[in-house]
């Protein structure tokens, strides 16, 4: 099974990427989990990401409190679309496992300092905090990575935060610009795809047909999540955003794409955090990332349902 760290401030639909990862044991092995401040507090995220493990009966996993607030800026968080704690929606115990000693930080620069150069794989569903402070106290781990697959960014979508940025882009700009730089191999996930992955009513049903009690929990979940967007934009549901970046690695064939040159604006007031893809090539700037912009939804949606059912 591929190694994985999975970076995260669930969020319901980062609870959604979790699930989806624990369904699939036979593809992926999680190494750890490691939270960052995002859609809510740390302390929120890191109690959440903990309640997931327990929804799933995943209790040995490894789950690491990290950053707090972003590298330079002030923590801009996500209640309006999240709820309060994040995880607003299914009623959910408190988590009786508790996190690991130590910082996010510290555990994915030792993970990718012990385990063979080449076959790490970090999943990042949140602001790239973690990452980026990792990438600067440990310049030695970029290459060893073997590819970060990340949900974050819009280009012809346009932005979720403010009209030029994606929120977890958004979040910490100066982050996400350290781990562009970096020259690890990147998958993104953009809104471009995201926004195509909505949780209609046939597919929230088909997850409550599984009648787990996870399922159960997630349903309840994404009929939270999905209100903003229906209230605000009229649209079929919420796009699932996170998700896509496990289904990426169950299964690249559901998702288009191009390398390309993707820039970090961090300077300017009006479009900070706007990932500045050059998909037509207009420019002889280094590709550094694979940029996705179609996906097949319902073989994502099938997938997801396939997957959920395994818990
Ligand atoms: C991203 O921001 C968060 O609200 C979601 O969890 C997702 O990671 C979408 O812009
Ligand atoms: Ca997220």
């Amino acid at each position: 099974a591929r190694k994985i760290i999975i970076d995260t401030d669930p969020g319901q639909d980062d609870a959604a990427a979790i699930m989806l990862a624990f369904g699939s044991p036979d593809e992926l092995d999680v190494l750890g989990i490691t939270t960052v401040a995002g859609n809510v507090p740390l302390s929120f995220t890191s109690r959440n990401a903990r309640i997931v493990c327990e929804l799933c009966g995943r209790t040995e996993t490894k789950v690491f409190a990290g950053a707090d607030a972003p590298i330079a800026r002030t923590l801009v968080t996500a209640e309006h679309v999240h709820g309060k704690t994040g995880l607003d929606g299914p009623e959910l115990d408190e988590p009786t496992m508790a996190l690991q000693p130590g910082h996010s930080v510290d555990f994915i620069i030792e993970t990718l300092r012990r385990e063979e150069a080449g076959t790490v794989t970090l999943c990042t569903l949140g602001p790239l905090t973690n990452i980026g402070l990792a990438l600067q106290k440990a310049p030695d781990i970029a290459p060893r990575i073997r590819e970060l697959v990340m949900m974050g960014g819009g280009f012809f979508e346009g932005g979720n935060i403010t009209p030029a940025a994606e929120f977890n882009i958004y979040v910490d700009p100066e982050a996400a610009d350290i781990v562009f730089r970096s020259g690890v191999p990147i998958v993104m996930m953009p809104l471009d795809v995201t926004h195509k992955l909505l949780t209609r009513k046939d597919r929230v049903k088909r997850m409550a047909e599984i009648g787990t009690a996870p399922a159960k929990a997630m349903v309840e979940m994404l009929e939270f999540f999905e209100r903003f967007d229906i209230e605000k934009y009229g649209s079929d549901g919420g796009p699932l955003h996170d998700p896509t970046v496990i289904a990426y690695l169950l299964k690249p064939e559901l998702f288009q794409g191009r390398d390309c040159n993707v820039e970090i604006e961090v300077r300017s007031e009006l479009t900070v955090g706007m990932t500045v893809v050059d998909w037509w090539h207009v420019t002889e700037r280094k590709r550094n990332a694979k940029v996705m912009r179609d996906v097949d939804a319902d073989g994502f949606f099938d997938l997801l349902i396939e997957r959920f059912a395994r818990i």
